[in-house]
């Protein structure tokens, strides 16, 4: 069976309340007319403080699905600044952003973390987008494939297969993100195609075609129609053009199957 692809938005630290509503509404005006049988799974991810307004805002538009940006797989407690799961079912929310280079590189979070974060994601019915990715001096050391190896096995360790096949991964170069360089669409789907080989060799080859696999790092409306044509890559993570409702509308289109 085909896998559904994912246009998921993750807006950063970018948006309060009112920029989160301005935002949506051109992102729902955009989508109206769309063929939903036709449509990618869309997916906005703002920021915790937004997630009320933008959960208002979709609210009669099942075309779109709620993600956060991180969450603390503990139940509660001392955690500081921390948003846990039973928290995050206050909202709609269906995925969770998880092992963004951004958190793995500034905030320190380990692969230890990353798994126990999703584990307890999938423990709660939630959705992991699990995100991986080189640094540019990897890939120059052609090491990039087994860097990405080691993520993934790492990320999905004691995760039961039918939970990996329902889980999302997303390939993030990290010299990709936000540098308006995105990966050559031909080498991200041969990335994509490793990952899904180490997906193989944990579950299963049936488990591995049930993944879905985005990728991410300076996707365009000018770049996502050639990625969305590769076999490997099941839709995009976007982060600077999901922050406007246009730009978000033209990627959503992109993925669709005929031009709309
Ligand atoms: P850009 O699309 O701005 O490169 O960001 C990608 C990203 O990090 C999405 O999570």
């Amino acid at each position: 069976m085909a896998r559904r692809p994912i246009i998921a938005g993750n807006w950063k630290m970018n948006n309060n309340k009112a920029a989160a509503k301005e935002l949506m509404e051109g992102i729902v005006n955009g989508v109206k007319s769309l063929d939903a049988d036709l449509m990618p799974e869309v997916v906005v991810a703002p920021t915790f403080t937004a997630l009320w307004q933008v959960q208002d805002c979709i609210k009669n538009e099942p075309k779109i699905a709620l993600a956060a940006q991180n969450v603390n797989p503990n139940e509660s407690g001392a955690y500081t600044g921390e948003v846990s799961l039973d928290m995050l079912a206050d909202f709609d929310v269906k995925f969770v952003i998880i092992g963004h280079s951004e958190r793995r590189q500034m905030f320190n979070e380990s692969d230890e973390f990353i798994n126990e974060k999703a584990k307890a994601i999938l423990a709660k019915g939630l959705i992991p987008i699990i995100c991986c990715g080189e640094t540019l001096e990897q890939r120059e050391q052609g090491v990039t494939d087994a860097h990405l190896a080691s993520q993934i096995t790492k990320a999905f360790e004691g995760i039961s297969a039918s939970d990996a096949a329902k889980s999302v991964i997303a390939y993030e170069p990290i010299w990709a993100i936000g540098t308006g360089k995105s990966c050559d669409a031909v080498e991200a789907n041969r990335t994509i195609g490793e990952i899904r080989k180490v997906i193989a060799k944990l579950y299963s080859a049936d488990v591995a075609d049930k993944i879905r696999i985005l990728y991410g790092g300076s996707v365009k409306p000018s770049t996502i129609v050639e990625q969305m044509a590769q076999s490997e890559i099941d839709g995009g993570l976007i982060g600077g053009a999901s922050l406007k409702a246009d730009s978000f509308v033209e990627l959503i289109k992109g993925a669709m199957p005929v031009s709309v």
